[in-house]
């Protein structure tokens, strides 16, 4: 068991045992349709012998790939980026962290390490692009980022040898989900308040008729066989698009790390929805709610 190397927004490390309690034993493959910074995969023990992380984020995906496939040169290459900026005064940071925000490398591993660097400074570990797909979160201020976890990056690569990396929209990699696999989705979360509707993952926000799509596929898998779980957020539309479905709805609590105000970092409730009693998983199987 492992956590996940970067920062994300909405990560489920807390939540990561709740969510695998009801997980089918012996699973065939384990599919995230939205990975994020994946830390129920991370979290999964003993390791599924193989796994399918999707997101619609294709820088994500890339830096996935690099730790998977050339850790040591993705090491290598934040490491001096790390130096680099531990060796500075607060404003010989900042144009650094700028510097690289507006940098472009050519190779995977060094785009893969200034992903990690960007996370690992910018403001809340956000991520937000602007209208062009440029990153845009401004500098954070953190006295001793912990900017390279060569460890940690290390037993993410390995957990990752096994994975199948995609970047594409959750719909199909649902689609291609079998009887026998066991999917975990987390999309962006339906906004409980106007004001707080953190959906920017990507340059398409996660609407309605996103949610809408999302529950149809989930009907789908269901439908199919395939044992599956699903968070957002307890909210009325939430509720009527799963209720009276024959899905199981659990309430849980979960405490938002990425806020700067800390009254809004309180815990939240959410739903976790899953599928167990309609695909017929035996009650033994499933957890306690
Ligand atoms: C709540 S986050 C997942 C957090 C993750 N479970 C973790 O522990 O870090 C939702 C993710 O969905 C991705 N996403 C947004 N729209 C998507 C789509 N249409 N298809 C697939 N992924 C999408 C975002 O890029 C974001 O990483």
């Amino acid at each position: 068991m492992t956590r996940p190397f970067l920062k994300w927004a909405g990560g489920k490390a807390k939540l990561a045992p709740r969510i695998l309690e009801g997980a089918p034993p012996g699973f065939a493959r384990y599919v995230e349709p939205f990975a994020g910074a994946a830390a129920v995969f991370f979290a999964l023990e003993p390791r599924p012998r193989e796994a399918v992380l999707n997101d619609a984020n294709p820088d994500l995906i890339e830096t996935f790939t690099a730790v998977r496939d050339n850790l040591d040169a993705v090491t290598a290459s934040l490491r001096e980026l790390a130096e680099a900026y531990l060796g500075e005064s607060p404003e010989g940071r900042a144009s650094l962290f700028y510097r690289v925000r507006a940098s472009a490398p050519r190779s995977m591993h060094e785009r893969a390490a200034r992903f990690v660097f960007l996370n690992r400074t910018c403001y809340n570990g956000l991520f937000r692009v602007n209208a062009r797909g440029g990153f845009n979160v401004p500098h954070g201020r953190y006295k001793k980022p912990r900017i390279l976890d060569e460890e940690l990056l290390s037993e993410c690569s390995t957990a990752l040898q096994t994975t199948e990396l995609r970047s594409e929209d959750f719909e199909r990699v649902c689609a291609e989900a079998r009887p026998g696999d066991f999917v975990y989705l987390d999309p962006p979360y339906h906004p409980l308040s106007a004001t707080a509707n953190f959906t920017g993952y990507t340059r398409a926000d996660f609407g309605r008729e996103d949610q809408v799509r999302l529950r149809d596929a989930f009907e789908d898998l269901t439908r199919r066989g395939v044992a599956a779980v699903l968070s957002n957020s307890d909210h009325e539309f939430t509720r009527q698009l799963y209720g009276g479905l024959g899905y199981g709805l659990a309430v849980v609590a979960m405490s938002r790390a990425i806020n700067s105000r800390p009254s809004a970092r309180a815990p939240v409730a959410e739903l976790l929805i899953d599928n167990y009693d309609r695909i017929g998983l035996a009650p033994a199987e499933r957890p306690a709610t």
